[in-house]
């Protein structure tokens, strides 16, 4: 009997696994190779050694998996934000104009485009359209000139949303020969919502390439 452990012994000894499988991974492999420890002293600190490093090595993977889907919501979020940009800056002109004075309220168009991100605004129709709801900022500039001093000056627009106004810049004394007046403001605005400049009967606005006349928006942060 005693014989037959030293034998045992030296086997683990030299290395040979012969007793226990090393390939195992799973936790009924693991209790099986516990029971060892009854029976073969050697072998048993090697698999208690193993059911440790296969504990960490659990764990680790549990650790990075989670990271990993940690970092495929904030690609999401990342990719979300970057499809939703909009911002567009336009002004009336690029060579001399003067639009109005008109008997009728009419959209201004404008038709020099700096920055026109997403699409929003059409130089066909004059209005920009919210891509999706959010805080917009919004900013629009008039300026106008007589064309003589003492002539009538009426440099005045209405920002609107969906066709009612929410700024009014106006600049109507007969002091001066030019004049320009200007609006910024932050607003809510639900996908779908129609922002556009309209020139009241009897304003008129001029410009050439100094851009005196701009309309300007972009979305600070979306709201759905
Ligand atoms: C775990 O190992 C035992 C013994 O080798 C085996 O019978 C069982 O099917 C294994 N379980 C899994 C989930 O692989
Ligand atoms: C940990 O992940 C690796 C790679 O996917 C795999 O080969 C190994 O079996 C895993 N270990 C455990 C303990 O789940």
């Amino acid at each position: 009997m005693r014989a037959l452990v030293i034998i045992s012994l030296l086997g683990c000894a030299f290395g040979e696994d012969r007793v226990f499988s090393w390939s195992g991974g799973n936790d009924s492999q693991v209790d099986a190779n516990e029971n060892a420890c009854l029976t073969d002293v050697v072998s048993c600190g090697c698999c208690l050694m193993k059911k440790q490093i296969w504990k960490l090595e659990m764990f680790f993977n549990m650790t990075l998996n989670e990271l990993q889907r940690n970092l495929e919501r904030a690609h999401s979020v990342l990719n979300n934000i970057r499809a939703s940009r909009s911002a567009f800056s336009v002004a009336l002109t690029d060579t001399r104009l003067c639009i109005g004075p008109n008997r009728e309220d009419s959209v201004v168009k404008y038709s020099s485009v700096f920055v026109n991100l997403g699409d929003g605004y059409s130089t066909d129709t004059g209005a920009f359209v919210a891509p999706r709801s959010g805080i917009y900022s919004l900013a629009l500039t008039v300026y106008s000139d007589a064309g003589a001093p003492g002539a009538t000056l009426a440099a005045c627009a209405r920002l609107r949303l969906n066709g009612r106004t929410i700024a009014s810049p106006s600049e109507n004394n007969l002091q001066d020969q030019e004049d320009s007046a200007s609006a910024v403001l932050a607003v809510q605005l639900h996908a779908g919502d129609r922002v556009d400049v309209a020139l009241p009967a009897g304003c008129f606005l001029c410009d050439n390439n100094n851009h005196y006349n701009t309309f300007t928006g972009f979305l600070l942060y979306t709201t759905d």
